[in-house]
């Protein structure tokens, strides 16, 4: 499938801490389309992930950043121009955690503390970021800045908790900074927000079968996959959607415009 829709193009992505991972599938994939990149994560997911196998594979190189550190942050982009040969042309932000999903915290039991954390992690980390690659002059004119978004920052899915909080505020960073980045150096910066996925982030959630079940009977097209998530991310890097900015964009199957379809009518319908 690959057409070189990236060659030439250099940049980060962060987030790939197995196969699973959204991100690792998009590094094979920018790979693939003649992408050359530098990989990222936090210092202990580089311990316990397989980032290495992909970096070999890939021919990367990989540098440790937690994405609430701002000295990790500049340190990252500024080695990464070193070693890629100049400014970037794209951008994938693929951080999530709530310590209190992780630790099954009730939405009206949560520890704020943690829900600093979780803001910070999955959303001030994408302000840190852009700024950052503003401070340092990172970015190409034309380039493309991505984040992973949910739909729990727009409709309410209980057992998300304070991480629909954080996509709610990552999703409105993408449109501020996308202003800011695209009067200053025409780059452009957006959002996907992506049906459930089985990856360790998304598997973390209370109940993510059904969750994962019920959005895939609710999608016409059926839930998109992590690959097919990769391809979309790779078409926002190419030189294709160049106008496209400030956007939180559906890549669900139809999820997000779908009232009802006859798999949940056939569901309900079972057993009256
Ligand atoms: N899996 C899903 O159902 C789903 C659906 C919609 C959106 N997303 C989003 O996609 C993105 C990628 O998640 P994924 O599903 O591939 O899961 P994943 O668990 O493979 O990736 C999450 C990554 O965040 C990294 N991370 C956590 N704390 C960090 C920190 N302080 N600094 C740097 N990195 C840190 C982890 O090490 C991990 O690599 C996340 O933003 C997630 O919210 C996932």
């Amino acid at each position: 499938m690959a057409k070189e829709l990236l060659k030439g193009k250099k940049g980060i992505i962060f987030g790939a801490l197995d196969e699973n991972s959204i991100a690792w599938k998009t590094a094979l994939q920018a790979h693939a389309e003649g992408a050359e990149i530098v990989l990222t994560n936090a210092p202990v997911a580089l311990r316990m992930g397989k980032i290495n196998e992909l970096a070999e594979k890939i021919g990367a190189k990989v540098i440790p950043a937690d994405a609430t550190s701002n000295e990790d942050l500049e340190k990252l982009i500024t080695e990464s121009m070193e070693i890629l040969g100049g400014k970037l042309d794209f951008i994938l932000h693929s951080i999530g955690m709530s310590p209190n999903v992780r630790k099954g915290k009730d939405y009206g039991d949560l520890n704020h503390d943690w829900m600093h954390k979780t803001l910070d992690i999955s959303a001030m980390s994408f302000h840190r970021l852009l700024q950052t690659a503003e401070k340092l002059d990172a970015m190409k004119e034309w380039g493309s800045i991505l984040a992973l978004s949910y739909i729990a920052a727009q409709r309410t899915f209980p057992d998300y908790s304070d991480m629909a909080n954080a996509k709610a505020l990552l999703e409105s960073i993408a449109r501020s900074y996308g202003y800011r980045f695209a009067k200053k150096s025409k780059v452009r910066v957006n959002t996907i927000s992506q049906s459930p996925t089985m990856t360790t982030a998304g598997t973390g959630v209370t109940g993510f079968d059904v969750f994962f079940d019920y959005a895939d009977k609710m999608s016409p097209l059926g839930n998109a996959s992590g690959e097919s998530c990769a391809d979309y991310i790779i078409m926002m890097f190419s030189d294709y959607t160049r106008m496209v900015t400030m956007q939180n964009l559906m890549h669900d199957g139809g999820f997000s415009s779908s009232g009802i379809t006859e798999e949940i009518v056939e569901e309900l319908t079972k057993g009256k």
